[in-house]
């Protein structure tokens, strides 16, 4: 189909980035469990951390009230303190590094691959040489006695990072691997599904995610002491959560958090588990329309296909290079808010943030790529309830304004 000489009208409505897809089975399947008189965590959530392992093949899935919740009840089952540091990528939501922050630590932030966007292990060992000592089998932070003891991946848009030289890194420094798989649901890196390779692994289901509870995440690991910790941590720090009391008594092991997830998400999460692969396979075919439909247009930048696995396609981002592009980035989402189609931009380094800024004290020139990606990224509308009609509308909106 020729863009150019269709004759094609701006669309009437505006189409989001992202909306979630919610069928009606998954409505009754939420509606049947108001009903029930069981609203909290109950056998919905057993069901769902069950159907999860399953889908994923891994050994523990604990599912939480977002991966923000995750991602504290891992950092804290680790031992994170505020004599602590974790290293993770300057390009992520402000979620992976506010988690870190919730212990009074420090968060080391890495610059990112051009391409893919993702911490490499050539960023990570450029991130260790320059801010970190290592003594007696411990990493240190530099003329510091914080104590690194982690990296944190972000597989981000659902392209994977390399899982394999990050683990091997992790080793030779004695780091555990808490991934930050917010937007890796579903993905493959070489022969594993996300959910299988670090020590945790944090998933997302927020409203514009692979699959949704509304809000919720889901924590995976093979370790069965942190799984244990982290099924009391979510819950006060009780040891048995109230479905499953035989009677009033419960004991309190440690100061928890209220991160459970309730039987009203858990229900929609486990309706929405069934229709994953046709949602990812979704994703995937509108990626391929829109890289097909772009390829030839100046000055712009598409996402990689992943060479060892398969991408989540959580999100559609491009890159216009303002020296070679019709626009720049900021006019070309204005053009398109015109056009009825709507963009977001993810993500803001977190070094640019005011609060992180003051607080670390991060200089920009350490962030060469970070800083690139952010005059020039734009994430385009990607979700599986997306119709062909929408997917062409984005194309004659794009094509229209970039092409000569
Ligand atoms: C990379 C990344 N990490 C973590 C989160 C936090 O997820 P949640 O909203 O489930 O806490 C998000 C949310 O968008 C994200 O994009």
């Amino acid at each position: 189909m020729s863009h150019k000489n269709m004759i094609r009208q701006i669309r009437k409505t505006f189409l989001p980035f992202a909306l979630p897809s919610i069928s009606e089975d998954a409505i009754e399947s939420v509606t049947a469990v108001l009903r029930s008189g069981w609203i909290t965590s109950g056998p919905k959530v057993k069901q769902f951390e069950a159907d999860f392992s399953e889908f994923l093949g891994c050994k523990h899935s604990i599912a939480v009230s977002s991966a923000t919740a995750g991602l504290h009840l891992a950092l804290e089952a680790i031992g994170m303190d505020r004599n602590s540091a974790a290293i993770t990528t300057s390009v992520t939501f402000t979620a992976t590094t506010e988690a870190i922050c919730y212990f009074h630590a420090e968060p080391i932030l890495t610059d990112i691959d051009p391409v893919t966007n993702n911490m490499t292990v050539a960023s990570l060992e450029a991130t260790i040489e320059k801010f970190c000592t290592f003594r007696s089998g411990k990493l240190y932070l530099k003329n510091s006695k914080k104590l690194v003891k982690a990296i944190l991946p972000v597989h981000i848009a659902g392209s994977s990072c390399d899982m394999e030289g990050i683990l091997a890194l992790a080793k030779k420094y004695n780091l555990y691997v808490i991934e930050d798989a917010a937007h890796a649901f579903p993905a493959i890196h070489k022969d594993k599904l996300i959910g299988n390779w670090g020590d945790f692994t944090v998933f997302s289901f927020y409203a514009t995610k692979g699959i949704t509870t509304g809000e919720g995440g889901m924590v995976t690991t093979k370790h069965d002491k942190y799984a244990d910790r982290m099924r009391r941590t979510r819950l006060h720090g009780i040891n048995k959560i109230a479905y499953d009391r035989p009677s009033w008594y419960y004991e309190v092991t440690e100061p928890g958090f209220k991160y459970n997830m309730t039987d009203i998400s858990a229900a929609l999460g486990i309706a929405q588990l069934k229709e994953a692969n046709s949602f990812w396979d979704r994703r995937r075919a509108i990626a391929k329309n829109y890289t097909d439909a772009f390829q030839n247009i100046k000055g712009i930048r598409l996402p990689q296909e992943e060479k060892n696995g398969i991408h989540s396609w959580h999100l559609y981002r491009i890159e216009l290079d303002p020296s070679i592009a019709k626009m720049g980035r900021d006019s070309f989402a204005e053009e398109l808010k015109d056009r009825n189609i709507g963009s977001s931009l993810h993500f803001i380094p977190i070094f640019e943030h005011p609060f992180y800024r003051k607080k670390f004290q991060y200089d920009r020139d350490e962030f060469p790529n970070a800083c690139k990606m952010y005059d020039r990224c734009l994430s385009l509308p990607l979700f599986a309830g997306m119709t062909d009609e929408d997917v062409d509308d984005v194309i004659f909106a794009v094509k229209s304004l970039l092409e000569d």
